[in-house]
């Protein structure tokens, strides 16, 4: 269920391919790229990495394109593009972000070497193990940078 939400989401952003200038756009697209972050991760954890050396490289390849969101997030949080600059919904997003900017980064940068961990991992169980930190970056983000946790609802979600 969330999954297919999550894949809407990502498919519905109607303007990721045109400028990206107004505020409401880029909290569309950040959100989108978390979305896609999401699906890349359940793979990983619905496969395993140690299935079969083609889906273990696969999903480092996966891993390659989760550190790349990571990346660029920092430039799709722009001043000007908070809750309080925003029509009600338009983003989850905590004031938090902007507030402590150098505790966001700082997290985006977690989790960013934990996915480059999981792209570069010499065998499935290395692998595995980066992808649980990376799961514990996320959550430790979402639990002070967020306004609500977008994994609360999910079965065993955390
Ligand atoms: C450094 C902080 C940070 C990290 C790391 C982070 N997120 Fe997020 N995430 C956020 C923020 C902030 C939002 C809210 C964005 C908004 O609504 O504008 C969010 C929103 C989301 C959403 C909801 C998207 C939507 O459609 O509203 C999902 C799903 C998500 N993140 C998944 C992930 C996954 C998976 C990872 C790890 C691979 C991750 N996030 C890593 C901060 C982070």
């Amino acid at each position: 269920m969330f999954r297919t939400l999550a894949l809407a989401t990502a498919l519905l952003v109607p303007s990721l391919a045109t400028a990206q200038d107004a505020p409401g756009d880029i909290a569309a697209a950040r959100r989108a790229q978390m979305s896609a972050m999401q699906l890349l991760a359940y793979h990983a954890a619905d496969e395993g990495a140690g299935t079969d050396e083609t889906t273990f490289y696969r999903l480092t390849e996966e891993a390659t394109a989760i550190a790349a969101i990571l990346a660029g997030l920092p430039a799709l949080f722009p001043d000007g593009s908070g809750p309080a600059d925003l029509p009600e919904g338009a983003t989850q997003a905590a004031p938090a972000v902007w507030e402590d900017r150098d505790g966001f980064l700082a997290a985006l940068g977690t989790a960013r070497e934990a996915a480059e961990a999981a792209a570069f991992a010499a065998d499935p169980a290395a692998f595995m193990a980066a992808m649980d930190d990376l799961d514990a970056a996320c959550s430790a983000c979402h639990a002070e940078y967020l306004a609500y946790d977008p994994f609360a609802a999910l079965p065993g979600g955390n």
